[in-house]
């Protein structure tokens, strides 16, 4: 089984798609071994995004990724991480295809109310980021 982090960011936790965003992903079978609602310190938000340091747009991510809470969540299940992606959509929800969370929610690149880890090598950074020893069922 593949263990994936997903994250739904502030705009989504803001507007109230927690439940529905659990829901979607109840249905698909994932299993949820680790959930939480926090803010995130600067610090966490600036390693988590730290692949992006050096786009333009970096200070303006972390300054959205900190300014309200988000619901960090482990997933469990067969090819989680691709599953997870594909169930988001892509990035721009200009792009992203009908039913992905994306398309279906978002208003901009910005604001895109999900995130989920690219590879296994970034699953496995970002779950031990947000999640400590023992917090994983
Ligand atoms: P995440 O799951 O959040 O990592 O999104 P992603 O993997 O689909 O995209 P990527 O890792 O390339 O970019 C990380 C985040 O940076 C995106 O989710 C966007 O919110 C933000 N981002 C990417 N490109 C732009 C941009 O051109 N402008 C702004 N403002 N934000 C961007
Ligand atoms: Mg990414």
């Amino acid at each position: 089984m593949e263990r994936t982090f997903a994250m739904i960011k502030p705009d989504g936790v803001r507007r109230g798609l927690t439940p529905e965003i659990l829901s979607r992903i109840q249905k698909k079978g994932y299993r949820v071994v680790g959930l939480k609602q926090m803010m995130l310190p600067r610090e966490t938000a600036e390693a988590h995004y730290g692949e992006h340091k050096e786009r333009p747009f970096f200070g303006e991510l972390v300054d959205f990724i900190t300014g309200g809470p988000v619901v960090a969540i482990a997933l469990e299940g067969e090819n989680a991480i691709e599953g997870w992606r594909a169930m988001m959509g892509a990035t721009n929800p200009a792009n992203a295809a009908p039913g992905t969370i994306r398309a279906d929610f978002a208003t901009s690149v910005g604001e895109n109310v999900t995130h989920g880890s690219d590879s296994p090598e970034s699953a496995q950074r970002e779950l031990a980021l947000f999640f400590g020893n023992g917090e994983l069922l």
